[in-house]
């Protein structure tokens, strides 16, 4: 059995537990279009473990994980300081209910106070602790419904999560469409547009949510001030100011939180930061903090609650994960590779290249064409799983534990990457042969510009 792996994980060339003598990533593949719903498509491989910034697949390929779960496995896969803190915790205390509290649960609440109190978050300011992005951002929706005001304002472009009132805060029409009528009152105005912001602000508006960085549309930065405006109009009003900061957050972008950036967040304090993805670096925990007595008084007694949020495993994950990143100075580093890598992906010459853009790991290629699903295909063939964020551009969320020669492995990597999916892109343009075979099934991209 290999390092790190946990018993009951089917090893490459051998099966699960109850599964099928000889099972292959075929088999995977087609057992899994069986047996779970179809709304994620086609899996693009069966992974079976993780080392590090490494994954391997059913086939016993390894692959450089330069997405991390979408920007989620922030120590790499299976880092042995969460595997210890999670299986201590397991076996120590595994859930109590919100009748009880804990002290993993009580020690995350604090640390993560004083995470935002570095960005200044005052005095009475609180915690509640959730399980995924989407409901913290639900949180943080109740929490402006709580204010009285019938108005919420969100960006174009944004994603907030896809439970009725985070989907209601998302902005593509074709997440929203299929499930109206959604929570109503939400407004999304044109994105990093100061003008009509200040035209939509009033003394009816509950809150204004924006992500100080746009991941799912593909990895947008908000243009210089627009934090600073949104903070100013938000307070002359009285309306909340929520940063979803579920994939910005917890060091991505070599912060804790990417609004303490100067040039990102220009010295501004929020009313409510939403948190999930990096916080428990593989296991599921989210969380709002909201700033201040006001905002952390938003839900009283009964208000609001999830059976899971504050569960012990899941706080001692996320008390885990920030101490390795302050432990091993992972901020730092993020900033210094973030900018190495940035510098070097924007030094490669290839015709379907334009650029790169982003904040310290949370990268973007920019392509000259909507080649994004087939280079994402092409990395994965190379060794490497990224991302098609948009149909011209490619994210890069890898562990913050990346080193410089890892990342370098995939610069070096990018122009042949980049030859392939140019090719196969123009033979999918080229007119179809007669009888060209199908691929098989666990080759096969799925759309890969979905979101989470
Ligand atoms: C900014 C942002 N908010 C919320 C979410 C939803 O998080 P989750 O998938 O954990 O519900 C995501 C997920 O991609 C996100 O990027």
């Amino acid at each position: 059995m290999g390092r790190g792996v946990s018993a009951g994980v089917p090893q490459p060339g051998t099966t699960a537990p109850g599964g099928v003598p000889g099972t292959t990533a075929v088999e995977w593949t087609a057992r899994y279009g069986q047996a779970l719903m179809g709304n994620y498509g086609t899996p693009q491989r069966v992974l079976v473990r993780g080392e590090g910034p490494y994954v391997w697949d059913a086939t016993g390929k390894r692959y450089l994980d330069l997405l991390a779960g979408i920007a989620v496995n922030a120590l790499g896969h299976a880092h042995p300081t969460l595997v210890s803190a999670v299986s201590a915790q397991l076996g120590t205390l595994g859930h109590v209910s919100n009748f009880f509290a804990t002290p993993t649960q009580i020690t995350l609440a604090e640390r993560l106070l004083d995470l935002a109190a570095e960005g200044g978050a005052p005095a009475g300011s609180r915690v509640f602790l959730a399980n995924t992005g989407t409901e913290a951002n639900e949180a943080a929706f109740k929490m402006a419904r709580r204010t009285g005001r019938p108005r919420i304002l969100a960006l174009e472009g944004a994603f907030h999560g896809r439970t009725m009132g985070a989907l209601a805060l998302t902005h593509k029409i074709a997440y929203r469409a299929p499930f109206e009528p959604l929570p109503g009152g939400v407004e999304h105005l044109p994105f990093g547009d100061v003008a009509a912001l200040e035209a939509a602000m009033g003394d009816d508006v509950a809150a204004l949510f924006v992500e100080p960085i746009q991941g799912e549309a593909g990895v947008r930065s908000l243009p210089p001030g627009y934090l600073a405006a949104a903070r100013a109009l938000t307070a002359r009003h009285g309306a909340l100011l929520v940063l979803d900061e579920v994939q910005s957050g917890m060091g991505r972008t070599g912060a804790w939180l990417a609004h303490h950036l100067p040039h990102v967040g220009g010295g501004i304090v929020p009313d409510v930061v939403t948190l999930a993805k990096g916080l428990g670096a593989g296991f599921p925990v989210g969380a709002v903090i909201a700033y201040g007595e006001r905002a952390g008084s938003l839900l009283g007694v009964g208000q609001h609650g999830t059976t899971f949020g504050g569960n012990p495993v899941a706080a001692a994950a996320a008390l885990a994960t920030i101490h390795v990143i302050e432990r091993d100075g992972l901020l730092e580093h993020v900033r210094d590779l973030g900018d190495w890598l940035l510098a070097a992906l924007r030094d490669v010459r290839h015709p379907l290249l334009a650029g790169a853009r982003g904040e310290g790991l949370l990268l973007a290629l920019e392509l000259t064409a909507d080649a994004g699903p087939a280079v994402a295909s092409a990395a994965l063939e190379a060794g490497f799983i990224v991302n098609a964020v948009a149909p011209d551009a490619i994210r890069l969320a890898p562990p913050l534990v990346l080193t410089r020669a890892q990342a370098g492995d995939f610069v070096a990597a990018l122009p042949a990457i980049l030859d392939a999916a140019r090719k196969a892109t123009l033979a999918a343009a080229a007119p179809a042969p007669a009888a060209a075979p199908a691929p098989a099934a666990d080759t096969t991209p799925a759309d890969d510009t979905k979101d989470s």
